[in-house]
């Protein structure tokens, strides 16, 4: 790599593991191209980007849904710079409840985010890699897509593809040496996704520990910049989750949903049905953390709430 500033496209920078890994390369001297749906969040993330050091900062808010307007973005980022080095597509949304209670649009919707998205994205940024003979992409994946778990059945589905369409993006560039394709899959992470997701199971998620912060996961995301891999998972308990959901699936399903609803769910605030930001962007949610606090301490009052109803129900 040359001394000069490395030119970093990355989605989903106005919030979350996308912003932190915006203000990591910022950090690092590099130019950062923000893209997100919503323009007023990004413009405040270029300000923190430059005064952080970025050689630039350039907003261009996109829907990664739209293959046009990704396509559009691609031409923008090309015109704006000669040679672009990484893309990290961290752009997502989360919905909760089951298959046959999410709503269409909304199960759509998050199809259309995280996975369209992340073909949208590949099919531009490896076109243009492959044109220069170089460039890094990173798709962000989830624990969530090597499982299956009670009530994130949109999610499940979408992310189940991230993994595959990094696998088969790995095997269609093996001819390009310059052109690298990593997968970074995050188990729970601090970041404001659990408040801002729709859903239809009467409670929000929240991260089951152990919680990463979204900093770790941008410092994993960038070093594949450097070292590339094909297969990262962001804490080591992603493998014994897998395992147990691969190796022992009776077991695995049996214990799976006693233990999200009291370490993945927040179940003292019931709330009614909401489509949270799956078909817009909800701008006053997106921030660098999410808000619900220490996850052993959700853990316990959702223990306390479970007892509660229970001596409710004996009474
Ligand atoms: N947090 C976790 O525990 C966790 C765990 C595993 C994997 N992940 C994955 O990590 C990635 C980042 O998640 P996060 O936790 O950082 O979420 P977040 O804080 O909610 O940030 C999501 C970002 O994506 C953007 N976005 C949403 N839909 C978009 C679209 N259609 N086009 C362009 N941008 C869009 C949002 O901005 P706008 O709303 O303005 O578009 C926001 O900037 C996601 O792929 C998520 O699935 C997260």
């Amino acid at each position: 790599m040359s001394g000069d500033p490395r030119v970093v496209v990355v989605t989903g920078a106005s919030s979350g593991i996308g912003r932190a890994t915006a203000l990591r390369a910022a950090e690092g001297g590099d130019h950062v191209v923000l893209v997100s749906r919503g323009a007023g969040v990004l413009e405040d993330v270029a300000r923190e980007c430059r005064a952080s050091g970025a050689a630039s900062a350039l907003v261009a808010p996109t829907d990664v849904g739209d293959d046009q307007a990704v396509a559009a973005l691609f031409d923008q980022v090309r015109s704006a710079y000669p040679h672009v080095d990484a893309v990290v597509n961290a752009a997502g949304v989360v919905a909760y409840g089951r298959t046959e209670d999410v709503d269409a649009d909304v199960f759509e919707g998050v199809l259309r985010t995280n996975l369209i998205g992340s073909i949208n994205v590949s099919r531009y940024a490896v076109r243009l890699f492959r044109q220069q003979g170089s460039g890094t992409l990173v798709l962000t994946g989830s624990l969530i897509g090597h499982i299956a778990v009670p009530s994130m059945s949109p999610y499940v589905l979408s992310k189940w593809g991230v993994r595959a369409l990094a696998r088969q993006l790995q095997v269609e560039n093996r001819d390009a040496k310059g052109v690298h394709v990593s997968y970074v899959a995050p188990g729970g992470v601090d970041t404001p996704i659990y408040e801002q997701a729709a859903t239809y199971d009467g409670y929000l998620g929240r991260p089951p520990p152990p919680v990463a912060s979204p900093e770790k996961v941008a410092r994993i995301i960038l070093r594949q910049l450097e070292h590339p891999r094909q297969r990262v998972q962001v804490n080591l308990s992603n493998h014994v989750i897998r395992f147990g959901f691969s190796a022992l699936p009776r077991v695995y399903d049996l214990l799976v949903e006693p233990l999200f609803r009291v370490a993945a769910m927040d179940v003292t605030k019931p709330i009614a049905p909401t489509t949270g930001n799956v078909l817009a962007a909800r701008e006053d949610g997106n921030q660098l953390r999410g808000s619900q606090g220490n996850p052993l301490a959700g853990i316990a009052r959702n223990l306390a709430a479970k007892v509660k109803a229970g001596t409710k129900d004996a009474a």
